[in-house]
């Protein structure tokens, strides 16, 4: 007959102790890294504001002022889209995905050290690229040096996130969209490839800092669709069918959206752009019906501490997900393009990509990092409005007047930036504010990534 003796007080004491010990260490770690990925955010957040943003403004109101799209240096361009692209875009992911996917994979704890060298590098790399185009000094030197430093901080981040196994217990099972973030994933590794392979070159044989205009327009492809978009699809799929209440995911589908994107974006880098435009346009519809998000909700949406047209915003997010592949459609019929290339870059950044970030950071970031609440949820939807009222001034008159249709359009591009510029300060103005403001009680309990 078994017997099970009683727990002896001195066996408690102990045992409290214990627990006590447990927690406090699982607390002190999540602080750290909420630190850590508050960290990579502000820093997203100055790349956005003053690299990014405040240099195409500049680059747009010079562009309208002069009435043509080539009158600026291409290397100022450059260095707005790689600020935006890798320097907000991509600092928020990696700091994201050094937070969350550990955690969503019941990955065992990695040391923070390598985050914070990924951080140092990436920042460096990034500042250095963005310095390079702007002021040329040396840039033979620099302009690789700032390829490399991405790479290895890359390197990094793959092998902090991917190559650790997961803790004791029933193993997680492989869902849908972890296969998605990892086409992602692979779409940075290539974007940050190709962007060494083409800063040695143009080191070589280049005569500025620019990449040449044939190759840039390719290499965006892949760090546009290759990358970011996969990115906003595996964590849609992750979080918004719970945030916005939606019918469960199709996870199949999903991973053919991925598939007939990847082919968009393999057959666009080789420049067979209309049929890239199609398999894009499918994938990015295909995507929209596997997440289900123009289908009935099936729950109320999760809508504590947002504004509560946060689902609205998702939706129109996606929708500008459509119009940014069908216009690259339309460019590629037309012999010269560059107002529709233009338009439909910007309704993919402007109108999915920032306001994807827009929406879901303002949802997760808060929490995420150390138990906060959004400061106003009220200006959520202001800035929402503002930025896609932007993009709607931006994608419709950068075609008119860029193609030359009609010489008005030039006047109405420089509101669009300026209204673009204040969503965009107000939204890092919410997240400063909200970061400023004291955490609420952090307890193992309510440490979660949902
Ligand atoms: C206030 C908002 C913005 C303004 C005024 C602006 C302005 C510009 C301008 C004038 C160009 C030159 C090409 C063209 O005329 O179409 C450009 C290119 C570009 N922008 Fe923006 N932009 C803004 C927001 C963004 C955002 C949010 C992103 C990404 C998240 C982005 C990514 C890019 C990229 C990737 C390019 C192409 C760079 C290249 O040719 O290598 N932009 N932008």
């Amino acid at each position: 007959m078994s017997h099970v003796s009683p727990i002896g007080s001195q066996e408690r004491v102990w045992l409290d102790a214990n627990t006590k010990y447990l927690m406090d260490r699982a607390i002190a770690r999540e602080q750290s890294l909420s630190r850590l990925l508050m960290t990579y955010i502000v820093t997203g957040l100055v790349f956005m504001l003053l690299p990014g943003t405040f240099l195409g403004v500049w680059n747009l109101i010079k562009i309208s002022s002069r009435g043509a799209a080539e009158s600026i240096s291409p290397a100022w361009i450059q260095a707005h889209g790689h600020a935006q692209l890798f320097g907000w875009v991509g600092t928020f992911i990696l700091g994201i995905g050094f937070y969350a996917i550990p955690k969503l994979r019941k990955l065992k704890p990695f040391a923070l050290r390598e985050a914070w060298i990924c951080w140092a590098l990436w920042v460096v790399g990034v500042t250095i690229r963005w310095l390079t185009n702007i002021y040329p000094w040396h840039w033979r030197i620099t302009l690789p040096l700032s390829a490399s430093f991405e790479v290895v901080a890359f390197v990094i981040f793959f092998h902090t996130v991917a190559g650790h196994r997961p803790s004791a217990g029933v193993p997680r099972p492989w869902e849908p969209w972890i296969s998605v973030v990892i086409a992602a994933t692979l779409g940075l590794a290539a974007s940050l490839l190709f962007n060494l392979g083409a800063s040695i070159q143009t080191a070589l044989h280049g005569s500025s800092p620019a990449f040449p205009h044939e190759f840039d327009q390719r290499y965006l492809i892949v760090s546009t669709w290759g990358f970011l978009v996969p990115m906003v699809w595996g964590f849609s799929a992750r979080w918004l069918t719970v945030f916005m209440g939606l019918r469960p995911l199709r996870g199949r589908i999903l991973l053919v959206a991925t598939g007939l994107n990847t082919a968009g974006v393999a057959i666009g880098f080789c420049e067979q752009f209309m049929v890239a435009g199609v398999l894009l346009l499918a994938g990015a519809g295909t995507a929209a019906a596997a997440i289900r998000f123009f289908e009935p909700a099936a729950k109320p949406a999760k809508t504590i501490n947002v504004h509560p047209s946060f689902p609205v915003f998702i939706r129109i997010a996606y929708g500008w997900l459509l119009v940014a592949a069908a216009l690259g459609i339309w460019a590629s019929l037309e012999a010269e393009a560059p107002g529709i290339w233009g338009a439909s870059r910007h309704a993919l950044t402007v109108g999915f990509i920032a306001a994807m970030v827009f929406s879901v950071g303002q949802r997760v970031l808060p929490s995420f990092c150390g138990m906060r609440v959004l400061w106003s949820p009220t200006l959520m939807p202001v800035m929402l409005v503002l930025l896609i009222a932007g993009c709607l001034l931006r994608v419709a008159s950068e075609i008119v007047a860029y193609q030359d249709y009609a010489a008005w359009a030039w006047s109405v591009l420089p509101v669009s930036a300026l209204v673009e510029l204040t969503a965009v300060t107000l939204f890092a103005i919410n997240l400063f504010v909200t970061f400023l403001r004291p955490p609420v009680a952090v307890t193992p309990l309510n440490m979660t990534t949902e």
